[in-house]
Parts: C-alpha cells; sequence; structure tokens
C-alpha cells in the first residue's frame, strides 16, 4: 500500500532514540522529509545519518522538552527548514521522579505532566497554522496502555497519559473544522536495543522470562518497529478518517506491569 507520504514533512519529538527513531526510519523509508528532536546532540547526530544513508532530507534539533516552549520552537524550526509541516509525532515523555506515591513530589507530578501532556499540546499549538495548510495534517501523541489500565506504582505517569490520550481525543474535535486530525497511540511494553526493557531483561532474566510468559498472549514484548509501522499508517492520508481516537499496539497485553 503506498502511504502516499512521500515528499510530506514530519517532526518527531524523542527522535533519537527508541519509538521516536524507529518512526523516523519508517518515515524516511516512505520519503519523507523529517526532523528528529531531543536532548543529547551525539544520538541525534547519528540517527540523522541513519536517516539520511536512507536518502531522507533530515533536521536535528537539539531541545528539552521538559519544557512545552521548547516544543513550539522544534515546531518552528522544523516549518522554517522544510517549507510546512503535515505529521507532528509528540513522542518523547515517561515518568519524572520516583514512582511510589510516599517518595514521589509534587514537582515529580508537574514535570511529568509538563514533560508528556504539555511538550505535545504546546507543539501541537505551534503547529495548527503549518498542519492546516497541510491539507492534510495529522497529530499523533504517543501515549501508553499505563494511560488506560492501572498498574501497582507511578501514578503521575497513568495520569499524564490518560490527559494525553483524552488532550488527542478533545483536540480531534477544536481541530476538526481546520480538517487535522489528532489521534493517540498506546503501546505496550516494548524489547529494543537500548531501551529500558532490555535492560531489565540483562539484570533479572528470570523475572523478565516470567514477565514475557504470563504477561502477553505471544510470549514476547512487542517491538519498536511494530509500533512505528502503525504510527505511519496512522499519519497517512490512507487512514483518513481514523480521527480521535487511541489505537492500542501491544499484542493483547492490555494492562502495565513496572518492574
Ligand atoms: N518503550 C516502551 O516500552 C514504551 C511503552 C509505552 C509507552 N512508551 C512511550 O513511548 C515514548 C517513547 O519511549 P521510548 O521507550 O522510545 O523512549 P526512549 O528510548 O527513552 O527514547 C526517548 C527519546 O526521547 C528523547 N528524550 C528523552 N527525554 C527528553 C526530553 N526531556 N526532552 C527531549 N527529548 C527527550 C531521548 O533522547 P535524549 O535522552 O537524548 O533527550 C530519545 O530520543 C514515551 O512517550 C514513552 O512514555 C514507551
Amino acid at each position: 500500500m503506498d502511504l502516499g507520504l512521500a515528499g510530506r514533512v514530519a517532526l518527531v519529538t524523542g527522535g533519537s532514540r527508541g519509538i521516536g527513531r524507529a518512526t523516523a526510519h519508517v518515515f524516511a523509508r516512505e520519503g519523507m522529509r523529517i526532523a528528529i528532536a531531543a536532548r543529547g546532540a551525539e544520538r541525534l547526530a547519528a540517527t540523522a545519518a541513519e536517516l539520511t544513508a536512507l536518502g531522507a532530507e533530515v533536521l536535528a534539533i537539539q531541545a528539552d522538552f521538559g519544557r512545552p516552549s521548547e516544543a513550539a520552537r522544534a515546531v518552528d524550526e522544523t516549518a522554517a527548514r522544510f517549507g510546512g509541516l503535515d505529521v507532528l509525532v509528540a513522542n518523547a515523555g515517561g515518568s519524572v521522579g520516583e514512582r511510589d506515591l510516599a517518595l514521589s513530589t509534587d514537582e515529580d507530578f508537574d514535570a511529568t505532566f509538563r514533560f508528556n501532556v504539555g511538550h505535545a499540546i504546546a507543539a501541537t499549538r505551534a503547529a495548527v497554522p503549518h498542519l492546516e495548510a497541510s491539507g492534510q495534517g495529522s497529530a499523533i501523541f504517543v501515549a501508553s496502555i499505563s494511560g488506560r489500565a492501572p498498574s501497582t506504582r507511578g501514578a503521575q505517569y497513568a495520569a499524564a497519559k490518560a490527559g494525553l490520550i483524552m488532550a488527542a481525543k478533545n483536540l480531534s474535535w477544536e481541530l476538526g473544522p481546520q480538517r487535522i486530525r489528532v489521534n493517540a497511540v498506546s503501546p505496550g511494553s516494548l524489547l529494543f536495543p537500548g531501551g529500558g526493557w532490555e535492560r531489565i531483561r540483562a539484570e533479572r532474566p528470570e523475572d523478565f522470562a516470567k514477565f514475557e510468559r504470563e504477561d502477553f498472549p505471544w510470549g514476547r514484548l512487542g517491538t519498536d518497529t511494530e509500533l512505528a509501522d502503525v504510527i505511519a499508517f496512522v499519519a497517512s492520508p490512507r487512514a483518513g478518517w481514523v480521527n480521535g481516537t487511541d489505537i492500542q499496539v501491544d499484542g493483547g497485553q492490555r494492562r502495565p506491569s513496572i518492574r
């Protein structure tokens, strides 16, 4: 299937590693022009080189999305470089601070919300004129199954991801008149080189094996590419009637595990 993304412009926040990097790779193979944004200059440069080798035009932006204004700057720089923006993937995210309620602070909660929800909202606000001008503008928020089902710890992350999912649904209505689609995708636990689950597998192999056996219908975690392919489809005009929804990409896992 031709996704119809060739020549279009994407910004992927957190695009230097993990899910964001895998998404940028899929976009490059689809012939898109791509901006990737993250904090670490070295990883950014390495991923930009990979994308260039795939034939893509690439812009690497150093930014810290703990400050939402940085997300707006990343959008502005992308549009200035490529003359517009068709696809925004707000992917950067994670839990800030301690995960146990008793140990976590109010600042951990604020920072987790700012990072996950704040940066996605600021990026979308800045992107609206460009996404509208695109005629096929699409914003995708990378949430989590943690925003859909409870776990035993990590309330600030769960609440932020739930907020992100609802923000996508709400914005799909607010931005509908401008013909901008807004969706969330909610990955389950994904295993990829350099990721958190790979580290846990190395540190606690028996616990990890039990996790794989008991929490997944297929007895394995998902991969970053299995999620990136779905993001690319949702971003594309072939998913033009997919709007205001949250797509679970978890192989049937359904509930998060904090280990
Ligand atoms: N991996 C999973 O199993 C899983 C499951 C469910 C949901 N998710 C969600 O998927 C998204 C991506 O996760 P991932 O596992 O691919 O993450 P990752 O491997 O930790 O990669 C995160 C990316 O974001 C960048 N980043 C991290 N903190 C940043 C900040 N403050 N400002 C700017 N960039 C930042 C990283 O580069 P720098 O560190 O250099 O900045 C990197 O490019 C997150 O929203 C996460 O919550 C992941």
